[in-house]
């Protein structure tokens, strides 16, 4: 796959197939994306991949916790209020991703189910937990982005499918338990990742992007 393509038809993922992923494979993705830049090549990330049953234990304690309506305490806490712009955006899209499922806005069961399922990585048996030392700062994260896209991409030139989600850390206490970490190191984002079916309708959606000339300004 081309990189263009790779990078134009890479679309979030969210109903995979309950079929592990070859480590070797998982191994081939992240080496090819750890070719990430950093700020003077610190490589700031941590890798832990997630399978069979450690990821049985993190699904069932973070969907309970979940289920519970438990705020949880990521280790960078998510945002509350959003600008104007940003609110208009996340509203748009959630709007199209639930008119694509034919899913009505007051169907508060159905959405609260979609919402759960991320907490069970999507149906998947891997996730990839990006992680960082906690004295690490905002640049750190940034570099830590830049590989989150990366393992995005390969992903998809691998022709399986993943969803980056934050919800994934929402609890990150049951994440470093689960890997025998101690509390300074703190989680950055996780990425459920596995084969799909691509006649799913929640596997075939396609977001839009603000027009270029919203975004982009060229001084002369
Ligand atoms: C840092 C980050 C956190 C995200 N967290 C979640 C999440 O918790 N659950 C989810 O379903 N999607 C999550 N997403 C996926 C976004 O919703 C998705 O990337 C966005 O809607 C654009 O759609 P696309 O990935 O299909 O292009 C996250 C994406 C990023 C980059």
């Amino acid at each position: 796959m081309e990189l263009i393509e790779a990078i134009t038809t890479r679309a979030s993922k969210r109903k995979f197939k309950d079929q592990p992923i070859p480590h070797e494979i998982i191994n081939k993705i992240l080496t090819i994306s750890l070719r990430a830049p950093s700020w003077a090549n610190s490589q700031p990330w941590e890798i832990a991949v997630s399978t069979g049953k450690t990821s049985d234990i993190i699904k069932s304690r973070i969907y309970k916790s979940a289920s519970n309506d438990d705020p949880g305490n990521p280790d960078f806490p998510f945002p509350v209020l959003w600008p104007e712009k940003q609110s208009k955006n996340m509203f748009e899209t959630g709007k199209h991703r639930y008119e694509s499922l034919k899913i009505s806005r007051d169907d508060n069961d159905k959405r609260k189910e979609i919402t759960l399922s991320n907490y069970l990585f999507f149906g998947s048996q891997t996730a990839i937990f990006i992680y960082m030392d906690e004295n690490l700062g905002c640049w750190s994260m940034l570099d830590c982005g830049i590989l989150l896209q990366n393992i995005l991409l390969c992903v998809n030139d691998f022709g399986l499918g993943a969803c980056p989600q934050a919800y994934l850390v929402r609890y990150p206490d049951v994440l470093r338990d689960a890997f025998n970490l101690s509390s300074s190191k703190k989680f950055v984002v996780g990425i459920s990742i596995g084969y799909y079916d691509e006649k799913e309708d929640i596997n075939n959606i396609y977001t839009s992007r603000n027009d270029l000339n919203e975004i982009v300004k060229f001084y002369d």
